[in-house]
């Protein structure tokens, strides 16, 4: 089957990327999807069961850091577009093993940027549509050893058979976090009315707790080392295109919630500790404040960007939904309870405030107008009609649950949490 465009999405088998995944598999059959993903303990097939026989979607065990093997993919698979999610993205699991996310996050990234530049570039960044004969490629284009990368597209050369007009351009979407701007001040501890509303937007309890918000301009100050791994993955995607033209995006996306998220994350984490009256570990006073958009909601802004987003901007998103830790732990609770049979509030004891987070940022708050103004981009569920599908799609699927905390799951959670 001839197809309009192949995409390879990264970190596909994860939490956003699965979602990501579906909705392009499923909204663009005349589009290939290659998943590419390493199937790190954050990687799970099981996300992607619905759609893994459709005909648009192939599979590919491979980590990012292979350049050699992307390449090789992009090559035969005539890889036209990028978006890449795959990282390690837990802030805790940063704080003990840094040297992991600068691997994965910083050199991984690199190692893509490199083989879309080795495969594009020659093509004058823009695929040959239908059955145009690629340029020659000679053997491989670039190694990576001892950890340094050398010049990756010295053995290619420019076809005169790229057709101009009938082409399709290339794009490298990276996706990165509002971690990278680091924290804002909480100014308004008690709550003051918001700038702007948002479909996401709490119903009930629609409040900003300062009057600052992340805007795309804002310089970057990372502070944890996902943050700071972040925040260079996305220099160097910039780098990319400043220095040889890549045609590159970036976007910043607040806290996500919604089915297939790894329970080591405050939402799942919690969910099934209710589930099973385990006690929920809150991090200092648990008056953190992080701004929380459904996941498909930032699956379609990710739609959005990829086919609408000008080449090397950047756009924020996020749905202006701020809460703080102990706010959003007490509709956890309630919602579970009730959807468990259970009367609502009743596991409110199982609070347990435990020794703060390292360099813990106080508040994240990201402004969104930007992606809103110029591509109409507009979050479709409201967070209370999100937390409740939320819930109730733990609690109904436990098995996947179950699946996930077993193993060395229960290792994690002793390292984590024991003696805290
Ligand atoms: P996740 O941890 O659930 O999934 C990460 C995926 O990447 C997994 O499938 C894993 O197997 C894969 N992966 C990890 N290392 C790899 C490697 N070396 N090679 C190939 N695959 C590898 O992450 P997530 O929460 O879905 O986040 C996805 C992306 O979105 C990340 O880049 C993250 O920084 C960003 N982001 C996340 C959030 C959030 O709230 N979760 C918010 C904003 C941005
Ligand atoms: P998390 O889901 O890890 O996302 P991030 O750190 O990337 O924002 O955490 C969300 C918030 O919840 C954050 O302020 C830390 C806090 N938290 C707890 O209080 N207890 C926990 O066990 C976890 C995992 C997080």
């Amino acid at each position: 089957m001839n197809f309009e465009r192949t995409l390879i999405i990264t970190g596909g088998a994860g939490f956003i990327g699965s979602h990501v995944v579906r909705l392009f598999v499923n909204k663009y059959p005349n589009y290939k999807i290659i998943n590419l993903d390493k199937l790190t303990y954050a990687g799970n097939l099981a996300n992607l069961k619905d759609i893994e026989n459709k005909p648009n979607y192939r599979f590919v065990k491979m980590d990012i850091c292979n350049f050699e093997g992307v390449l090789k993919l992009m090559q035969e698979e005539r890889v036209d577009g990028i978006i890449h999610l795959a990282a390690e993205s837990h802030v805790d699991r940063s704080i003990k093993d840094p040297f992991t996310f600068a691997q994965t996050n910083v050199m991984g990234t690199l190692s893509l940027l490199q083989a879309a530049k080795a495969y594009w570039e020659p093509f004058g960044w823009a695929l040959p549509a239908g059955d145009a004969v690629p340029p020659a490629t000679r053997a491989t284009l670039g190694t990576v050893r001892g950890g340094t990368m050398s010049e990756a597209n010295g053995g290619v050369e420019r076809s005169e058979t790229v057709a101009r007009g009938s082409s399709i351009p290339c794009r490298f979407y990276h996706i990165s976090t509002d971690e990278v701007y680091g924290a804002l001040e909480m100014t308004h501890p008690e709550g003051i009315d918001p700038p702007f509303t948002t479909k996401a937007s709490s119903g009930k309890h629609h409040l900003a707790y300062g009057e600052k918000f992340f805007t795309e301009e804002l310089k970057y100050q990372p502070h944890s080392p996902y943050s700071a791994a972040k925040a260079s993955s996305d220099h160097f995607v910039r780098a990319f295109h400043d220095t040889f033209g890549l045609p590159t995006i970036v976007t910043n996306c607040s806290n996500n919630y919604g089915p297939y998220q790894f329970p080591e994350k405050l939402i799942p984490l919690f969910i099934n500790n209710i589930r099973h009256r385990k006690p929920l570990p809150v991090y200092g006073k648990g008056e953190n404040v992080r701004d929380w958009l459904y996941v498909e909601d930032h699956a379609r802004a990710i739609d959005v960007i990829f086919h609408r987003g000008k080449i090397a901007e950047t756009y924020n998103i996020g749905g202006f939904n701020e809460w703080k830790n102990i706010d959003i732990i007490k509709v956890l609770i309630n919602t579970t309870d009730r959807l468990l049979g259970r009367k609502e509030g009743e596991d409110m004891d199982l609070i347990t405030y435990v020794t703060d987070r390292a360099g813990h940022d106080l508040r994240y708050a990201i402004d969104s107008s930007k992606l809103q103004k110029e591509l109409g981009w507009e979050p479709s569920l409201q967070f209370e009609e999100g937390i409740e599908k939320t819930v109730r799609w733990y609690l109904d699927n436990q098995a996947w649950l179950d699946n996930v905390t077993s193993g060395d799951y229960q290792k994690y959670y002793e390292n984590m949490y024991a003696g805290r």
